[in-house]
């Protein structure tokens, strides 16, 4: 079990920390509408960044969709950087500002696997109001200009404390 401190470098993300439950819908020129079920988990160990795990599920049928993990690192001067990976072969380096509790990021770098979708930009904004979670994903990819993907309204589980949560492993 880690009982670290928050690392002073995380501070200003303090506000994401725990667990987050909700819907999405997303969308691409190339696809179908779709609605997913989605939760995330902000966890730390003391170190000067946060885990980041996102679990999603078709609903109603709760069958296993899209999921990610990472790392978001705050860094010097309000800005902050993500790492993430996902298990359709997709990576993902992400570079931008934090503002409040806005996070504006835009992709520095995409890693594709030779048998992955092709993807060339990713813009993701995450903000928090009270406690709502919302997230926009736009993309560029399979051949189309940036578009939006996904949009998504999660609420903060009432079992998470943002003082307590610690990474799980
Ligand atoms: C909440 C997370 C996500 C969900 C639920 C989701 C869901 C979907 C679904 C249902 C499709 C259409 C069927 C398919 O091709 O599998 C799709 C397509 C796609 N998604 Fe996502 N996705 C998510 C996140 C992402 C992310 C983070 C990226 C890229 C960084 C991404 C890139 C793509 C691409 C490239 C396609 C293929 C479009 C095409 O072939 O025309 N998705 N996604």
């Amino acid at each position: 079990m880690n009982n670290q401190p928050l690392h002073p470098a995380v501070e200003p993300l303090a506000y994401l920390l725990g667990q987050w439950r909700g819907e999405g819908k997303g969308e691409y020129p190339t696809i179908e509408p779709f609605v997913y079920g989605e939760e995330i988990e902000f966890s730390h160990n003391g170190r000067p960044f946060l885990f980041y795990v996102q679990k999603t599920w078709n609903t109603p049928d709760s069958y296993p969709m899209h999921s990610e993990a990472g790392y978001l690192r705050p860094v010097a001067d309000g800005r902050i950087e993500l790492v993430l990976a996902q298990p359709s072969g997709i990576t993902e380096i992400l570079a931008g500002s934090l503002s409040g509790s806005r996070i504006d990021l835009t992709s520095t770098l995409i890693g594709v696997s030779p048998t992955a979708k092709h993807v060339s930009a990713v813009k993701r904004v995450i903000s928090v109001k009270a406690t709502t979670l919302s997230y926009q994903l736009d993309m560029a990819a399979v051949g189309h200009d940036m578009s939006i993907h996904l949009q998504a309204e999660l609420e903060r589980q009432e079992d998470s404390s943002p003082l307590t949560s610690e990474a799980s492993w």
